[in-house]
């Protein structure tokens, strides 16, 4: 368990994968495997795509499976013209609780700002949502050098206009790009340094209570082989898990992680 008493999250970001029907096959599986003992001690929260929301929130509420309702992104206003796009407001009419903002992947190939970033916490806040905003550096960065610069000025924009108060609702996940799906983790050791860094950024700038609350994530190539260890660090409070969360047992055995 984390050395501190902040809860521990596990989430699982499905990306781009399963359609309604397997969603409900992946939930009712994962509902059999986590136990009653496991939600007492760790917050689960699976995120599916759009398309597979209510479907999930149905099965969750009509089973009264105890895992969190998550999405993988929003917009940043309630409603308009905005073709294609998710509105925050209807996203909570939906009892989603955790929202996936900044990913790398919509940072890179959508062209995400940290501004654009900020508005959207801001817009998950205003719904009583709470965002899991995600930093990272690319691997060119890291071996310049560069890689707690990067995630400080990321932290910095998008968490730019937070008050300090807000940080007991908010999660960081620390996703260095080069382990996302390359099965390359980050060491525990390198994951907690960054992570130690984004709590020191948090307290200089909004105070050491708002670091103290505000829960930290690692993600990338997150496993049950590593996930015991990069849990047992001082700032790593959960893990947001990609790839292994498609595979019940395999996720199963994340949020059951043993204390290192
Ligand atoms: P993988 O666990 O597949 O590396 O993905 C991590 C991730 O991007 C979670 O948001």
């Amino acid at each position: 368990m984390p050395a501190s008493s902040r809860r521990p999250l596990i989430s699982g970001n499905w990306k781009m994968n399963l359609n309604h029907y397997d969603a409900i096959q992946l939930v009712q599986k994962l509902s059999y495997l986590v136990t009653k003992d496991d939600v007492e001690r760790v917050d689960v929260s699976v995120h599916p795509p759009f398309t597979d929301i209510r479907t999930v929130q149905t099965a969750l509420e009509s089973d009264r499976i105890p895992f969190f309702l998550g999405a993988q992104n929003c917009h940043s206003d309630d409603a308009g013209a905005f073709t294609g796009e998710v509105s925050p407001a209807f996203l909570s009419k939906l009892n989603v609780r955790y929202v996936i903002v900044g990913h790398s992947e919509r940072r890179q190939i959508f062209g995400e700002t940290d501004e654009f970033v900020a508005a959207k916490v801001s817009a998950v806040l205003k719904h009583k949502m709470h965002p899991i905003v995600c930093v990272g550096e690319t691997r060119e960065q890291r071996e310049a050098g560069s890689t707690l610069d990067v995630v400080a000025a990321q932290i910095l924009g998008s968490l730019a206009g937070r008050e300090s108060t807000q940080f007991l609702d908010l999660v960081v996940a620390y996703e260095p790009i080069w382990a996302i799906g390359t099965g390359l983790t980050a060491t525990a050791a390198d994951a907690q340094e960054v992570c130690a860094h984004i709590r020191g950024c948090v307290a200089t700038t909004w105070g050491a209570d708002a670091a103290n609350s505000v829960r930290i994530q690692y993600g990338g190539s997150v496993k049950a082989g590593n996930v015991p260890e990069l849990m047992a660090q001082a700032d790593i409070d959960g893990a947001l898990v990609g790839g292994a969360s498609l595979d019940a047992d395999e996720f199963a055995r994340i949020v059951q992680f043993p204390s290192a």
